[in-house]
């Protein structure tokens, strides 16, 4: 059995809550990271403790699952081996395994991200160093992560394990960082990262092939928020976006989510940069959903936007909440399953 989590938006979308909270409560045998690399940061909030991981994966948890980076990711090897000694009482030594084709970041594909001016101003990178680190790989000039001595102990052939654990019949959960909006393919070209970004990307990321596939979980936050520079999608035509305006703007209106909006205040993960703030974009959340090959979403971040604070029942929910879901529901065509109403793992409402 094998399922994918991946972003809807443009990142931080509250997948590291999501993954969290599946781990724990699916017991999955493998959890594989997939994506571009440490320009992603995923907090992960466990009975009142708060974690940050940019490098290992966010289902680290639950100390019975193995945890893997598929060939496709950056590697950073200081930010990688210092997560390994910083959540050391989850014993993920024992338990993490890197491709021995990860990609690596070096010094100066962190220079290279941070001092050129196309990449710092107009596409406002995290400076990680992942887009050089990328455009060296692609150039095959680049490092490998069989070419690191200190990475030398977590090296496998991770697609090839994951394949035979899927053979077994075994649980996997394949995660993916940023979100379908920053997708150098489908996003807002040319403010994206250095890779697609949608589930087909992951699972070429990890080794996987598409038959393997049960579940598909399109996570999406409540309203739409963004890291650096680039249109909100339904700024990028004009027909797109009256469309999306006339929708959201009468169902904002009706919520009264405007208010609430102007109210919230988010910083990123990895470069405690602000994040913009927009409505939930209707459009994007279809296209992201259809793209991906959703079987069903996950909302997080509801309680931002209504009074719900830690429910964990779909009932107990205000009305207006549910509608706001059932709107989702019809306009993006997929159900949403799984609703995050905090940030603490369990404060999830599960209709799986
Ligand atoms: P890069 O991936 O560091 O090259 O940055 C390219 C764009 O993608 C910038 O706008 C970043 O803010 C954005 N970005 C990359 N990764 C993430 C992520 O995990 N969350 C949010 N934004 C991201
Ligand atoms: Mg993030």
């Amino acid at each position: 059995m094998c399922n994918i989590v991946v972003g809807g938006q443009f990142g931080d979308e509250g997948k590291g809550k999501i993954i969290s909270y599946m781990c724990l409560k699916d017991n999955y045998d493998i959890i594989a990271r997939g994506g571009v690399g440490p320009n992603a940061g995923h907090t992960i909030v466990h009975n009142g403790q708060e974690y940050k991981v940019r490098q290992i994966p966010s289902g680290f948890l639950n100390k019975n699952t193995k945890l893997y980076i598929g060939a496709g990711v950056l590697i950073n090897p200081d930010v990688f081996l210092d997560e390994i000694s910083k959540f050391n009482k989850f014993n993920i030594k024992e338990r993490i395994k890197v491709d021995f084709q990860c990609g690596i970041i070096e010094e100066t594909h962190r220079v290279r991200d941070k001092g050129d001016e196309n990449l710092r101003e107009k596409v406002q990178t995290t400076g990680s160093g992942c887009g050089p680190a990328n455009e060296d790989r692609i150039k095959r000039v680049g490092k490998l992560a069989r070419d690191i001595p200190a990475l030398n102990e977590f090296l496998c052939d991770v697609a090839m394990e994951m394949n035979d654990a899927i053979d077994e019949g075994k649980k996997i959960l394949i995660e993916g960082t940023q979100g379908f909006g920053l997708s150098l393919y489908h996003g807002t070209y040319p403010y994206v990262t250095t890779k697609d970004t949608t589930a087909s990307a992951m699972l070429s990321d990890v080794g996987v092939g598409p038959k393997c596939v049960n579940d598909v979980i399109v996570v999406l936050k409540a309203y739409t928020t963004r890291v650096g520079n680039g249109l909100f999608w339904n700024e990028m035509d004009k027909n797109k976006k009256e469309k999306a305006d006339n929708k959201s703007g009468k169902l904002l209106d009706e919520l009264k989510i405007s208010e609430k909006l102007s109210k919230i205040e988010e910083k990123g993960t990895v470069t405690g940069r602000a994040r913009r703030v927009a409505p939930f974009d209707f459009e994007l959340a279809k296209r992201s959903a259809k793209i991906n090959s959703a079987t069903m979403l996950a909302l997080t971040n509801l309680d931002r936007l209504f009074d719900c604070a830690g429910v964990r029942k779909f009932n107990d929910l205000p009305e207006d909440a549910k509608k706001f879901i059932k709107i989702i529901e019809n306009e993006v065509g997929v159900k949403v399953k799984l609703i995050s109403t905090g940030r603490e793992y369990s404060d999830t409402i599960d209709l799986r």
